[in-house]
């Protein structure tokens, strides 16, 4: 039976930001965090030290993104571990149809307990972004999210076929994110993506605000040999 540690409730000074957020969605989002805290721990799902940070560094950093997401989206979120970005996606916005994409089994169980637990019309699947089976089943995502999962140039070589023309690939960033940009923009142009651009959101609830990468698919064929080459010669 899962133990509360007292670590999922709202610090006071975020209290604010995750009633606008969630709503009355709030004791979901609780509950979630708890499961984190507790059995995420547990998983190595997150770590240890993370226990105290929830609320800032995970669940109100990746709802924010929802800002940046059109109504009733399909969206597709690779490499998901703990269900980050997706799960408090859901919680927010419960308007988008969301799959978590995972290829570690454990994880996967996790997410799928996880759930079920919190009742989140959401599904768990299994496999890895680049593989034919994923492609075939979850191609055509409005919006492709992920976080901490690649460097930019594989995440888009990986995102890209997954997303509709004219979808979105929206990636998590840390300070890194213009860096990688001037970095991999041909690479991700070669992927068929459009200029990457660098924005920040949920500045009047977060604080720092979460930085995102958005890459729009702009053509048919994506996975040019360039791009490829570029990629698979990334370190990070
Ligand atoms: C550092 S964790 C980040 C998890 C979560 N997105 C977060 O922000 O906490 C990276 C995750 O990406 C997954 N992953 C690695 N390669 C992948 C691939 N090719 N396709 C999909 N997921 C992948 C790993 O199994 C792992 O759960």
């Amino acid at each position: 039976m899962m133990t509360d540690l007292g670590l999922s409730d709202v610090p006071a000074e975020l209290a604010g930001p995750a009633a606008e957020l969630f709503g009355d969605r709030l004791a979901g989002v609780r509950r979630y965090a708890a499961l984190l805290a507790d059995t995420g721990v547990a998983h190595g799902l997150i770590g240890p030290s993370e226990g105290g940070r929830i609320w800032q560094r995970h669940l109100l950093n990746c709802a924010v993104m929802a800002e940046l997401i059109e109504p009733d989206a399909r969206v597709l979120d690779i490499g998901s571990g703990a269900g980050l970005p997706g799960i408090p996606l859901a919680l927010a916005r419960p308007d988008l149809e969301i799959v978590l994409l995972e290829p570690m089994a454990r994880r996967v169980e996790w997410l799928r307990s996880t759930v079920a637990e919190l009742d989140l019309p959401i599904t768990v699947a299994r496999g890895r972004a680049e593989e034919r089976t994923v492609q075939r089943d979850w191609a055509g995502a409005d919006v492709v999210t992920a976080r901490a999962v690649a460097p930019l140039a594989r995440l888009a070589g990986w995102a890209l076929p997954l997303t509709r023309i004219g979808g979105r690939m929206l990636a998590l960033k840390g300070a890194s994110a213009a860096e990688e940009v001037d970095r991999d923009r041909a690479a991700v142009r070669g992927f068929g993506g459009s200029a990457p651009r660098v924005v920040q959101c949920g500045s009047t609830l977060v604080d720092p605000p979460t930085t995102v990468v958005i890459v729009e698919r702009t053509a048919a064929k994506v996975g040019s040999r360039a791009a490829s080459a570029a990629s698979r010669g990334r370190k990070r």
